[in-house]
């Protein structure tokens, strides 16, 4: 508690019941958030407006904090990620800030019986390439925050999942910007509509763990308004999140959280956000350098080097080193936003959750982003799944914990799901790996399963069948049982953890050979896999079905078992591509990476840990495009248990592209798919323009019709700071996935410019 008095604090806190008076002349919901919000500041001290811009770290997180208050003032605290005091006087709420990436996240200090719905990862909702179920599951999360007292939702991850092996590649929304920015938008647009904020998150350029706090990232400034920035505009127009949270990195060897041309050139000036800039928990390296770079406000100042924006702030002012009118600028934001999002308007009440709605919300975004990748003997005969419930047969679930529950991610984004018991953290990890004759300490980590246990699903919707179960560190008796059985279903994990990257995409421990031998017994092996992104499949070959069920939540067991027996189509495409190995990527060593895999110190030199992307925008399946590299799963793969065509494609090309064409489900079941085109540019790699998730009975035809934005088909040109569309012909591809060819056509288009 750097810099605060306690009886600060606890006047503050005070203010947290405080709400605002109706006759309050900013309460008048007639003027604009913009109004309202110069109104108030006008009434508040320099020291008031302070308060606002400087956030602690949530209460129940800071050493010794509780010592000093009352125990019947502990319940009222916000178990949370930050706070920042509201001001009582003036009916100013506190912002009660929690993780909220993949459920509202409860990870560090759980009260007895804080439980909350598990989403899927944002990995998985992104697969559903669903706008709608990512707005359902914002909105989830946002009924949850209020019935749980907080006003701010710590998510909206947007970072491209350019290196799959990045450590949180399953809190963000795969490689592509444009699928990025819409999932993420709507996922924030749910959110908010429950009269919260959301953030949008990491800006800019925080695509890996490793050195995340010092690395210095260098791309060409074009490139990356075509790649990660894009995803970042993208999801602020269509989410329009309260705030953007600054990343730990530097670009350019500028920290993200004092970088005038991401915070003001960029954010402001082209992109005209109106929202406030918040830090990322200890991303503040400076006071004047950091407000005037367009920081508005500290996040919890407890984790910085030092309160930068407390009374270094006010120091500042005073010396004349920040105008004050900048301070004025800071708090304008935070308070239009409070209007502009609810916060005043429709103060968060605790209240109990909906389990029973959310779980049904968590479980149908689990069933349409798990994806089928493969379902097909190894020799001949027919595909294996769906599994007949009805029929009496003997099945063999291996490996895992599937008899206890499905994983989970780490890092500030845990959520410990709806029947969370202490039986469900399991230990992973540990001892070490060579690779290429180097030894790497693998890191030791407790990871948390939701409920419910896939081996209890499975029994549930096959009564007839005998399901056995066996461990995975058990390899002998896998295989002793899968012999005697009809169907061996062998679940398979690679764990996933905010601040460390995963070192290559091997399926960890001894599972690549459990999986062979259990095929080798078996030929009608089933592969489950619980992956925080990409992994590699020495066994593809030898198995007859792959599902990538992700991290899949609290409704993930069941929507695994009607996938399997066929209650559910699985309609789930790849948000990232499936590399065949990590030598196809552009870096096949993640730059920084020590041998004990860790996280690089803050202390280390910055130079050391340059990180380059010299591949630029080509990141995913543009990279796989432009080298001509045939990946093990291409992006937007994902199979069904029916078969569709797509037909008639007929372009129009003027100022950018117009696609219209018809999808046909051609099999005999039901089923979604995900039509999507793609261009290639005369002067780039192909890129994704616009996609449709399509619902379809056996033998129905819908016809589609797509318009692609204008940035998508443009190059950026830094120097005059517009996007260009060029003259010319750009080769149209339909199909479904970044590789298939379904329909190829070219169209003309003129050139052209489209401002920021
Ligand atoms: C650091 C993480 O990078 C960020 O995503 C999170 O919101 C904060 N910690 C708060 O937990």
């Amino acid at each position: 508690m750097r810099g605060r008095s306690f009886g600060v604090v606890l006047f503050c806190l005070g203010a947290t019941a405080a709400f605002a008076q109706p006759g309050q002349p900013w309460m008048n919901t007639a003027l604009s958030p913009d109004s309202r919000a110069d109104i108030l500041r006008q009434q508040m001290t320099r020291d008031e407006e302070l308060i606002l811009v400087d956030g602690f770290l949530g209460v129940a997180y800071q050493p010794g904090f509780h010592e000093p208050i009352p125990a019947w003032m502990k319940p009222l605290l916000p178990v949370s990620a930050g706070y920042v005091p509201g001001i009582a006087r003036l009916g100013i709420p506190a912002l009660t800030e929690s993780d909220a990436s993949l459920g509202v996240a409860n990870g560090g200090n759980m009260r007895p019986g804080d439980t909350a719905v598990a989403l899927p990862s944002s990995l998985l909702t992104t697969a559903t390439f669903s706008p709608t179920l990512a707005f359902e599951g914002g909105a989830m999360v946002g009924r949850e925050a209020r019935a749980k007292g907080f006003n701010v939702m710590l998510a909206g991850g947007v970072n491209l999942a350019r290196e799959p092996r990045g450590g949180r590649t399953f809190e963000y929304a795969g490689e592509d910007a444009w699928l990025a920015g819409v999932m993420v938008g709507e996922s924030i647009k749910g959110i908010q509509s429950q009269g919260i904020i959301s953030t949008a998150k990491h800006f800019a350029l925080n695509d890996q763990e490793t050195a995340r706090t010092v690395m210095s990232v260098t791309i060409d400034e074009a490139e990356a308004r075509e790649s990660d920035y894009l995803a970042f505009e993208l999801a602020l127009e269509r989410g329009d999140p309260g705030a953007i949270m600054c990343s730990y990195n530097r670009i350019k060897n500028v920290y993200a959280c004092e970088n005038p041309n991401l915070l003001t050139d960029m954010l402001r000036s082209d992109w005209g956000y109106k929202g406030f800039v918040l830090s990322d928990w200890g991303a503040v390296h400076s006071t004047v350098a950091a407000a005037t770079a367009g920081l508005d406000q500290e996040s919890a100042n407890g984790s910085d080097r030092s309160d930068f924006f407390g009374n270094a702030l006010r120091d500042a002012i005073v010396a004349g080193q920040v105008p004050e009118s900048r301070l004025h600028v800071m708090v304008h934001r935070i308070l239009r936003t409070m209007f502009a999002k609810g916060l005043f308007d429709r103060p968060v009440v605790k209240g109990p959750i909906d389990v029973y709605g959310d779980l049904a919300v968590a479980q149908r975004d689990a069933e349409e982003g798990i994806v089928l990748l493969k379902n097909a003997p190894a020799k001949n005969g027919s595909a294996l799944l769906p599994l007949n419930a009805t029929k009496r047969q003997k099945i063999a679930v291996i490996g895992s914990f599937a008899d206890k529950g499905v994983l989970s991610g780490g890092g500030s984004s845990q959520v410990h799901g709806i029947g969370h018991t202490e039986s469900m953290v399991v230990s992973l990890g540990g001892g070490t790996k060579v690779i290429d004759g180097r030894r790497w300490q693998l890191p030791q980590d407790k990871a948390v399963l939701h409920a419910t246990a896939p081996l209890a699903e499975i029994r549930k919707l096959a009564p007839k069948a005998k399901v056995t179960f066996v461990s995975s560190s058990a390899i002998a008796a896998a295989v002793a049982e899968a012999k005697k059985s009809d169907v061996a279903i062998v679940f398979a994990w690679q764990y996933m953890h905010e601040g460390v990257d995963v070192i290559d995409l091997a399926l960890p421990g001894n599972q690549n050979e459990l999986i062979a031998a259990v095929a080798a017994a078996n030929p009608n092996t089933i592969v489950i896999l619980e992956t925080g992104g990409p992994v590699t499949m020495p066994w593809l070959d030898r198995v007859s079905g792959v599902v990538e069920a992700w991290y899949p939540g609290n409704g993930g067991a069941a929507a695994i078992a009607r996938i399997l027996f066929g209650e559910v189509n699985p309609s789930g495409k790849l948000p990232v591509t499936f590399p065949m190995a990590e030598s196809q990527l552009p870096h096949p060593i993640i730059t920084g990476q020590r041998p004990d895999g860790r996280i690089i110190p803050t202390s280390g030199s910055p130079t050391a840990y340059d990180v380059i992307y010299q591949e630029g925008a080509r990141a995913g399946y543009r990279w796989f495009d432009d080298q001509k590299l045939t990946p093990l799963f291409p992006f937007g793969y994902g199979l069904s248990y029916t078969t569709f065509s797509y037909e008639n494609l007929k372009l129009l090309g003027a100022s950018t592209i117009k696609a219209e064409f018809d999808v046909k489900n051609t099999g005999t079941v039901a089923g979604k798919t995900v039509a999507q085109v793609y261009v290639k540019p005369p002067f780039g790699p192909s890129r994704l323009i616009g996609f449709q998730k399509v619902d379809l009975a056996p033998g129905e035809t819908r016809h589609v019709t797509l318009y692609a934005d204008q940035r998508l088909i443009a190059m950026f040109d830094a120097d005059a700071n517009l996007w260009r569309v060029a003259d010319g012909d750009y080769v149209v591809r339909l199909g479904s996935s970044a590789t298939d060819k379904a329909a190829v056509a070219t169209v003309h288009v003129n050139a052209g410019t489209v401002k920021p």
